[in-house]
């Protein structure tokens, strides 16, 4: 059974009628209301989908709190009972219907966006029953790319000391986020490697940033400078750990550690890890700005900051010496406790 009381708020929602069963959890609003996407799957349990909208929610609150922006952290998942509803159907507009009344209920507590299984129509749905919803039309992945891309220069530029120009880099994962990482990585000299469990998709992008392909399944400790994880979640773990042969570790996925004492392990091998809630706050920002109106001039600013965050947490953590999670965990603690104060 999970924390039901880790975060702030936990709130199932039930409509018999249409067949809906989603959970919203809030889990700190001290920086705003609370937004977070709303991941659309099945789960093996009840308490498994509790559980994964606050884990989500909790990595939220840690993102905008880095990421500087006026946002709380919050997460929602819906149940599915199979494949989801064909988009526009009239199944899946009465489900989100049904799902916006519940966020409306929040009274703007909880702001929803798109994430894995939703897309910018779902929030348009969502907003036609009263609740607010972030529903940019645009593709985050080549934004969350160039704030991955300017965490990656930091890191090297902390571990290496140098440019990106020679330096070998291992992009597993060639989709939205990670072509576009191998395309600037190739683009400033680097080596690239592309690793993707679709090989026509890796080859592709290899062929276009003149690179090459990699195995996707030992990515992770295969022989590179800088691993960039661009795929799955948890792909580096205690027992690999020790094999990660890469002296900088930064890319887009989230939970790239399985466990956050990882940073640890890390960390006495001196390997550099970027944390994933740092380098890929591109999306969220891309959202926020969005809503705001910043120019495409400001938005580009905010995400070359990322590089500058990350290498003053990586700083910081060598002067405490901590990982770089443990400093970016104390870094979001102590924004939360001057909003606060
Ligand atoms: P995507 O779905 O466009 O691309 C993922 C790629 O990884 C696909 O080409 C897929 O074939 C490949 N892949 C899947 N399993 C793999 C494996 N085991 N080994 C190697 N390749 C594998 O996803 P996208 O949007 O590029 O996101 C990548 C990662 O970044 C995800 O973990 C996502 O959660 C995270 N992320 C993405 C953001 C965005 O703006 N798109 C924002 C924040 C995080």
């Amino acid at each position: 059974m999970p924390d039901l009381f880790a975060g702030e708020q936990v709130i199932t929602c039930h409509d018999e009628e249409v067949g809906l069963r989603a959970v919203i959890a809030v889990d700190d609003t001290t920086l705003g209301p609370g937004f977070g996407g709303v991941r659309w799957r099945p789960y093996p349990s009840q308490a498994a989908a509790v559980a994964e909208a606050q884990r989500l929610a909790q990595a939220m609150t840690l993102k905008h709190a880095l990421a500087e922006l006026p946002y709380g952290g919050a997460k929602s998942v819906i149940l599915a009972d199979g494949p989801l509803p064909a988009e526009g159907s009239q199944e899946r507009v009465a489900l989100l219907t049904s799902y916006g009344e519940f966020v409306a209920r929040t009274a703007g507590t909880y702001v929803p966006g798109v994430d894995m299984g939703t897309t910018p129509g779902d929030m348009q749905a969502i907003r036609g029953a009263g609740a607010r919803a972030f529903c940019a039309d645009v593709d985050p992945g080549p934004y969350t790319a160039t704030g991955v891309y300017a965490a990656m220069r930091a890191g090297v530029r902390h571990a290496l000391g140098s440019g990106m120009g020679g330096v070998r880099v291992l992009v597993q994962g060639a989709g939205h986020v990670g072509a576009n990482v191998a395309r600037y990585a190739a683009r400033d000299g680097a080596q690239v490697v592309v690793a993707d469990v679709d090989a026509s998709r890796a080859q592709t992008v290899a062929d276009e940033v003149g690179g090459t392909v990699g195995d996707p399944l030992s990515a992770a400790t295969d022989e590179c400078d800088v691993f960039a994880p661009c795929a799955v979640a948890r792909v580096i773990t205690a027992a690999n750990a020790g094999q990660v042969r890469a002296r900088v570790v930064a890319g887009a996925a989230n939970d790239t550690l399985d466990a956050p004492g990882v940073a640890d392990l890390l960390r006495r091998r001196g390997i550099t890890y970027v944390p994933d809630f740092i380098a890929n706050a591109g999306g969220v920002l891309q959202v926020h700005g969005g809503e705001v109106g910043w120019s495409e001039e400001e938005l580009t600013g905010r995400l070359e900051r990322i590089g500058d965050r990350v290498g003053a947490v990586l700083q910081e953590a060598d002067d405490q010496g901590v990982s770089s999670v443990t400093a970016a965990l104390a870094r979001a603690a102590r924004r939360l406790e001057e909003a606060r104060r």
